[in-house]
This record gives C-alpha cells, sequence and structure tokens, in this order.
C-alpha cells in the first residue's frame, strides 16, 4: 500500500502532472528528457513510474518501457491512460528490484528516490539491471531542501525571504506535507549521492540544479543525476 493509494493524494499528484504550468513540469520534465538524450531503439527501466507520463513518452521512441511502482492505483491510471505497445507497467516495490530478470540500456526515476531507504542497495540493484554502457537518469529533491526537520526552513527577515539550512548531517527519516498527504522520506547528503555512485563503479555524467523561480535561485529545489556503467 502506498501513500498515491489515497484518493485525495492520486488527485493532487495527477493535477501537479498533468497541469502544464505546475512547478514539476515547468522546472525538470524537459531538463531530464534532455539528460536522458537520444533513447532511440533504447530498452528502459522506469522505476516509480506513478501515471506514466514519462513512460509513455520515453515509449514514443524506445524499443521497450518497463514502468513499475508500488501503488496499484497508479499502474492501473496508467494501463487505461498512458499505454502504449511497447510499454509493460505492472505493481512492484522498487526494494525488490531483484525480482525483475531483465536488464535496460536506460534506468529512469523521476522524483522517487527520496522514499527508499536503501540508496546503496539501490544502486546496485540498479547497476545490476544495466546492460554495459547503460544509464542512470534520476531526479529527486535537492539535499539542501530535504535537510531541515521541520516543514519549512524559510524566514522572513527584514522583509526579505531567506533560506535557512539545517540538520543537513542529519540523516534520520523526514516526514513532510504535501499533495494532500503525509509521507516520510529519506535525507541524504551530497557525498553520499556522489560517493555511492564512485562505489559502485558509475561514472558521473552530469548533475543539474534547475530553478525557475526567485526562490529555487535561492535555494535549489531539485535536482538531477546522470550516470553511467563503467
Ligand atoms: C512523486 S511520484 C513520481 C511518479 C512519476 N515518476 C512521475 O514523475 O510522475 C513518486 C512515485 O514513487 C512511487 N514509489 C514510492 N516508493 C516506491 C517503492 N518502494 N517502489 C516503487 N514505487 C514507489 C509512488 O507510488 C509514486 O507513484
Amino acid at each position: 500500500m502506498s501513500s498515491y493509494d489515497d484518493e485525495k493524494v492520486f488527485e493532487e499528484y495527477l493535477n501537479s502532472r498533468i497541469d502544464s504550468d505546475s512547478p514539476h513540469n515547468k522546472t525538470i520534465r524537459q531538463l531530464l528528457l534532455d539528460t536522458v538524450g537520444d533513447y532511440t531503439d533504447k530498452t528502459i527501466l522506469d522505476l516509480g513510474c506513478g501515471i506514466g507520463c514519462f513512460t509513455c513518452e520515453l515509449a514514443s521512441k524506445a524499443k521497450k518501457v518497463v514502468g513499475i511502482d508500488i501503488s496499484q492505483k497508479v499502474i492501473d491510471y496508467a494501463i487505461k491512460n498512458n499505454s502504449k505497445e511497447n510499454i509493460q507497467y505492472f505493481v512492484q516495490n522498487i526494494e525488490n528490484l531483484n525480482e525483475i530478470n531483465e536488464s535496460f540500456d536506460i534506468v529512469f526515476s523521476d522524483m522517487v528516490f527520496n522514499y527508499i531507504e536503501n540508496y546503496d542497495k539501490l544502486l546496485n540493484d540498479i547497476y545490476n539491471h544495466l546492460n554495459e554502457n547503460g544509464l542512470l537518469v534520476f531526479s529527486q529533491v535537492h539535499p539542501i531542501s530535504t535537510a531541515s526537520l521541520g516543514e519549512s526552513s524559510w524566514v522572513n527577515e527584514d522583509n526579505k525571504l531567506k533560506f535557512q539550512l539545517d540538520n543537513y548531517g542529519n540523516l534520520s527519516k523526514r516526514s513532510r506535507t504535501y499533495f494532500n498527504g503525509t509521507f516520510d522520506f529519506y535525507h541524504r547528503r551530497f557525498e553520499e549521492l556522489i560517493n555511492g555512485a564512485i562505489k559502485h563503479g558509475f561514472i558521473i555524467e552530469g548533475l543539474y540544479e534547475p530553478y525557475i523561480t526567485d526562490k529555487e535561485f535561492n535555494r535549489p529545489s531539485f535536482l538531477v543525476m546522470k550516470m553511467r556503467k563503467k
């Protein structure tokens, strides 16, 4: 059972993906696709595919795309609304990737990694599911934005909104409210993201901190990483 199975959460999440003006679509959608590059005739695994918006877009040129998600509700929506002949959707926990007996040219994931507790195992499992020279492209919430233990670190000082960074080194689980629900997620420092990639034999090919608003210019919200299996 996933929080995304909740009707109210699902609706908010769905709106954020179908509204072309949503912060997600304006900030990272195109960046993610550009970062993947040419995916013509590639085989792709979309981890935490949600309603399948990226899965479907990638399938327009890819040979085959497999979209997995822990939520039955989002998979049902994806099958009904974002299907193509070369897409397979199924309910699957990313934490049990070893249950998938297939390897891919590209592993893609948008805004999912913060929900996974064991980043080290995740990278290891992804590495084992990539073909030689395979690519991993993922986005997540920026480590600076996940650091705070509270809901918000913005303070109004002298009529100026300022961001206070705290608890960056505290690696405990966080809980935040968005999409009409309360979500548990994991804060990780930059050194874990980078050193994890190096430890598992990836070459880091790109790291991006997109922003569209002045607020994000002062404090990045998202992070996109591109790494390749050696
Ligand atoms: C923010 S949504 C992003 C969905 C999709 N990638 C998108 O961009 O529209 C996060 C997704 O991760 C899924 N998820 C969370 N934990 C998961 C897990 N352990 N295994 C598989 N999917 C998971 C949720 O069900 C949800 O659909």
